[in-house]
């Protein structure tokens, strides 16, 4: 069966924008996802999607907990291009960002950010490039009131642009890296 993909049919699909963290011994990373989303009311359970090659994904592996903070739509594109544009491996990113450390060790980003949830692993599916873990929410609170950061309000008035490791990245975009986060408008 011969099928067409236009991939703007993907561009209405909605997300919010999150950091999901974990850690190793000492050692706190995180990054920017646009994959969380609650799998099921009971238990409360909520999964993300993260690339195979990326530092937090070995992190979760080991610790098996993942922390996640929702963005607001205050978060500045300076917060977005450190946690979505670089890796800890080459940086530790937590140095100059407000955060505290959650029940499960993992750290927890308390600036621009509406609330914080943490999950334990109970399942980890291979798609191919990425890992898709789902845990079992082990807490979860309200840290603000405002507008949680949608992928949409993200493109449109961020003029954010999504990398390669991201399950939503579109090859064609990848051009505009020259107006990636850390060189494009800050807010
Ligand atoms: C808007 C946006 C959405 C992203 N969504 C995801 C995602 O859902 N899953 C993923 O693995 N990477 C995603 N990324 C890419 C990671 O944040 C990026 O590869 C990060 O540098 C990985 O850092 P690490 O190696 O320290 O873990 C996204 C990045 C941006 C800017």
């Amino acid at each position: 069966m011969k099928s067409e993909f236009d991939p703007r049919s993907l561009f209405s699909i909605s997300y919010g924008l999150y950091i999901a963290s974990s850690y190793s011994g000492d050692r706190l990373n995180g990054q920017i996802v646009n994959t969380v989303f609650q799998v099921t009311a009971s238990p409360p359970r909520i999964s993300v999607c993260i690339n195979k090659e990326n530092l937090t994904h070995d992190f979760i592996s080991e610790s098996g907990v993942f922390g996640v903070s929702v963005l607001d739509e205050t978060a500045p594109m300076t917060l977005i291009g450190t946690f979505g544009f670089r890796s800890g491996r080459d940086a530790n990113k937590f140095e100059n960002v407000g955060y505290k450390a959650g029940t499960t060790g993992a750290p927890l980003v308390t600036e621009h950010v509406l609330s914080v949830l943490e999950a334990k692993v109970v399942d980890a599916m291979s798609v191919g490039t990425h890992t898709i873990f789902v845990g079992d929410l082990l807490s979860g609170e309200v840290l603000a009131t405002g507008s949680a950061l949608t992928y949409d309000y993200y493109h449109k008035h961020l003029k954010g642009k999504t990398p390669k490791n991201a399950p939503s990245y579109i090859e064609s975009e990848s051009k505009q890296e020259k107006i990636e986060p850390e060189k494009g408008a800050n807010r």
